[in-house]
C-alpha cells in the first residue's frame, strides 16, 4: 500500500534534546562542493600514496586462510587478543605498563573518546582542555553534556599555571571540582605544539592535588620526525590517573578505524562494558594483526615521519616565501598541523569563503574553541598536499591575506 505524503514529516521534533543542542563545530565544514584544483590544507588526512592498499589486501587474505572460520564467526577467534598484545608490546617501549584488561580497542580513537565520556560524564559536569583544542573531542564532550572550560597554550604546550590559577579559585569559592583534563600533550590538534616534561609534570600533579583525570589524546605520538622524545604523560603516571587513546589511522589507514584506550582497569572495564552494539570488528583486527606481523610496522612509521618532515618544511618554507610582515606559525616537531595566527584585523572565517573561492581550503581557528574566539586564527595541515599544492595553496592564502590587510590600512 503507497501511501501519499501531503505533508513532509518534520524529523527533528523526533531528535533528542541532546541531539538539537549539539553545537556544529563550524560553517567552514559545509558549503559547495569544492573546486577540481583544490588545494585542501584543511584535510587532517594522511597523504593518498602512503595508504598500504596492497599490503593490507595481502594481510586481509591471510589472516581470512589462516583462521576465516574463527575470524568471521562470532566471539571472533584470536586476533583482538592478539593485537592487544602487540599494542601492550609497543606501549611498553615508550614506557607504558599495561597489561590483561588495562586496554579495550575500538572504532578509532575517536570511539575511545566517546566511551571516555559514557562512562565518566554526567550533564553539567566540568571537562578541562586546551583551548584551542580538537573539535572532534570537544563535539564527544559537548554530546555528553559537559561544560567545557578551556585553558592557554604557549610554546610549550598547556599554560598550567593557569590551570593551578583558576583550580585554586574554584576550591576556595566552593565550586563543583572538574573530573577530566583532555589533553594533546603530543603534536597538539590544531597547536602544532608538544607539551614540555615540566608541563607534564606540573599537570600530573595538579590531577593528584585536585583528583581528577586526564585523558591523553596520543593520536599523533608516534609521528615525531624532529627533536628528542618525551616521556608520555601515561608513562609518567604513577598514581594511575591518566587514560590514553591511540590510533592506527595516522601510521595505518584512518579507514580501518581501529583505535584503543589504555587506561586504569575499573575504568576500562566499564567502558568494555558500555560498549554495545556488537563490539569490535574481528575481520578488521584479523586482518591487522596479520598486517603488522608481516610488515614492518615500525620502518613503516620511519618512512611516514621522513617524509611529514619533508612535507611540513615545505610548507614553512612557502610561508615564509609569501606571507606578509605580522603573520606568523610555529614549527612542529611532529604531527600533521600547523597553526597560524594573523593580525588582529584578519578575520580568518570571513576570508574562508574566498579562500575557496580561489582554491584552498583551512580550517579557521574559531572551529577549536567553543566561545567563538579564534577569528585570527587558521590551523594548516601540511600531511595531505604534495610540494606544489602546498606552494599553490599557500601563495593563495597568503595573497589574501595581505589583500584584507591593504583594506585595512586605506
Ligand atoms: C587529536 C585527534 N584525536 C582523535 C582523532 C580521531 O582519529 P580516529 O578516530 O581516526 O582514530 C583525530 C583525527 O583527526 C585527532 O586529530
Amino acid at each position: 500500500m503507497s501511501v501519499t505524503n501531503e505533508k513532509p514529516v518534520d524529523y527533528r521534533r523526533f531528535l533528542s534534546r541532546v541531539a538539537m543542542e549539539r553545537n556544529d563545530p563550524s560553517s567552514q565544514f559545509r558549503g559547495g562542493k569544492l573546486r577540481p584544483d583544490n588545494v585542501p590544507l584543511s584535510f587532517g588526512y594522511p597523504y593518498s600514496e602512503s595508504l598500504p592498499s596492497a599490503d593490507l589486501a595481502r594481510a586481509t587474505a591471510a589472516s581470512l586462510t589462516e583462521e576465516g572460520h574463527l575470524t568471521l564467526q562470532y566471539g571472533g577467534g584470536p586476533s583482538s587478543e592478539l593485537l592487544r598484545k602487540l599494542l601492550f608490546e609497543r606501549a611498553l617501549r615508550r614506557g607504558v605498563k599495561a597489561e590483561g584488561n588495562d586496554i579495550v580497542l575500538t572504532a578509532g580513537s575517536m570511539q575511545a573518546l566517546d566511551l571516555v565520556g559514557r562512562v565518566l560524564l554526567d550533564p553539567g559536569d566540568l571537562v578541562m582542555t586546551e583551548a584551542p583544542s580538537y573539535f572532534g573531542a570537544l563535539r564527544v564532550f559537548q554530546t555528553w553534556r559537559a561544560q567545557l572550560i578551556g585553558f592557554p597554550l604557549d610554546g610549550e604546550g598547556l599554560v598550567t599555571d593557569a590551570v593551578a590559577a583558576q583550580l585554586a579559585r574554584w576550591r576556595r569559592d566552593g565550586r563543583p571540582m572538574p573530573k577530566l583534563f583532555y589533553v594533546i600533550a603530543d603534536f597538539h590538534n590544531p597547536g602544532g605544539i608538544t607539551m614540555s616534561l615540566p608541563r607534564r609534570r606540573a599537570l600530573l600533579e595538579l590531577a593528584e592535588q585536585y583528583d581528577f583525570l586526564i585523558l591523553d589524546d596520543n593520536a599523533y605520538g608516534e609521528l615525531r620526525f624532529e627533536g628528542q622524545g618525551l616521556e608520555l604523560l601515561k608513562a609518567m603516571d604513577d598514581k594511575v590517573r591518566v587514560i590514553q587513546t591511540g590510533t592506527f589511522s595516522k601510521v595505518i589507514a584512518p579507514g580501518v578505524r581501529l583505535g584503543w584506550a589504555i587506561g586504569p582497569q575499573p575504568l576500562i572495564d566499564e567502558m568494555t562494558r558500555v560498549n554495545v552494539g556488537g563490539g569490535l570488528s574481528t575481520f578488521v583486527t584479523g586482518a591487522l594483526h596479520a598486517f603488522c606481523r608481516e610488515g614492518d610496522l615500525d620502518r613503516r612509521i620511519d618512512g611516514l615521519r621522513s617524509e611529514y618532515r619533508r612535507r611540513k618544511d615545505a610548507m614553512v618554507a612557502s610561508l615564509e616565501t609569501h606571507m606578509p610582515a605580522g603573520v606568523t606559525w610555529n614549527n612542529p616537531e611532529g604531527g600533521f598541523f600547523l597553526w597560524l595566527e594573523v593580525p588582529a584585523e584578519v578575520d580568518m572565517e570571513a576570508l574562508a569563503p574566498k579562500a575557496r573561492e580561489q582554491g584552498v581550503t583551512f580550517v579557521g581557528g574559531t572551529a577549536f574553541f567553543t566561545d567563538g574566539r579564534g577569528r585570527n586564527y587558521a590551523r594548516l595541515c601540511f600531511s595531505f598536499c604534495d610540494n606544489e599544492q602546498l606552494e599553490r595553496g599557500i601563495g593563495i592564502l597568503a595573497k589574501l591575506i595581505r589583500e584584507q590587510l591593504d583594506e585595512e590600512t586605506h
